[in-house]
């Protein structure tokens, strides 16, 4: 038999909540910036992720542990003066919600207060519970995040797909039930097989969203910098590619430097003139010194 688990959660972002009543699958996806923002806006996304993986795509650094809530809280800015009526969702930094419920109602408020969001996502079951509830219980909604937890790698060797044994799978699915009973609004999950990722969905009545974790969920998350192509590293295998962002614009680049050495940059055209009365003036006065 099946349960639907949820609390309050579902109605507070209600553009998802919609979309899931509807069976339209939802688009998220991911951005740091104006630019970013814009594009996935006007492209007609259902919601924006300001995700900590701005601490690599962005930031240059090694893990999602690495970027500080000041960091990221400037992205969130820069990605809010870009979206109007599509919802925001701030990623809290790893660190910055773990150790207790104050204070991490007082980073989710600082998400919403400062960086505009009007929902924050944190990772992990467990203890984590109490936090959503307590993140809940000030009127801000919460996404949840199970199966892979990047906050929870520390090596580039530890992003491996999670749930491939029963007793995994069934420990991803409680910890999805318990997330949506303490009142989360939706929730992530990531790098999980299909079938199981498809039984979480259908066991909890708030919309689940998949990354790396098969058609079954009510939509789909990327990262932007995969999805374009801006990025260098490997790619996890659920990535599809629609630009090869990174490089055309190295070719661009490369492009516009060559133009500049061999002097076919800039043209008359993209630059400014000045009148030959004028020219002439200037060159008589300097000759006086
Ligand atoms: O930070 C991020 O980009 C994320 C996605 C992987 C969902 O959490």
């Amino acid at each position: 038999m099946t349960t639907a688990h949820s609390a309050s959660g579902s109605a507070a972002l209600p553009t998802l909540a919609a979309a899931m009543a509807r069976h339209e699958p939802i688009v998220m996806l991911t951005a740091y910036d104006y630019p970013s923002a814009r594009v996935a806006v006007e492209a007609g996304v259902d919601v924006v992720l300001v995700g900590d993986s701005a601490a690599m795509t962005v930031l240059g650094y090694t893990t999602t542990r690495d970027i500080a809530v000041d960091e990221l809280l400037m992205l969130t800015r820069a990605v809010r003066r870009a979206v109007r009526g599509v919802p925001v969702i701030g990623d809290l930094p790893f660190g910055s919600y773990e150790h207790g419920d104050d204070e991490a109602v007082g980073t989710a408020r600082r998400f919403v207060d400062e960086g505009g969001c009007d929902a924050v996502k944190l990772e992990g079951a467990g203890p984590m519970v109490s936090r959503v509830k307590a993140i809940v219980a000030v009127g801000i909604p919460v996404v949840g995040h199970v199966g892979l937890l990047p906050q929870s790698v520390i090596t580039a060797e530890g992003y491996r797909s999670k749930g491939r044994d029963a007793v995994q799978a069934l420990g991803i699915i409680a910890d999805a039930e318990a997330l949506a009973q303490a009142g989360c609004a939706a929730l992530v999950v990531e790098a999980v097989p299909a079938e199981i990722a498809a039984l979480l969905a259908a066991r909890v009545s708030i919309p689940v969203i998949g990354i790396g974790a098969g058609v079954g969920t009510h939509g789909q998350v990327l990262v932007y910098h995969d999805l374009l192509g801006l990025g260098e590293g490997k790619l996890a295998r659920f990535v599809r590619q629609y630009a090869r962002g990174h490089a055309d614009q190295v070719e661009a680049v490369k492009r516009w430097a060559e133009d500049v050495r061999t002097r076919r940059y800039p043209s008359e055209a993209e630059g400014y003139g000045v009148s030959a009365e004028v020219l002439a003036e200037v060159k008589k006065k300097l000759a006086e010194g």
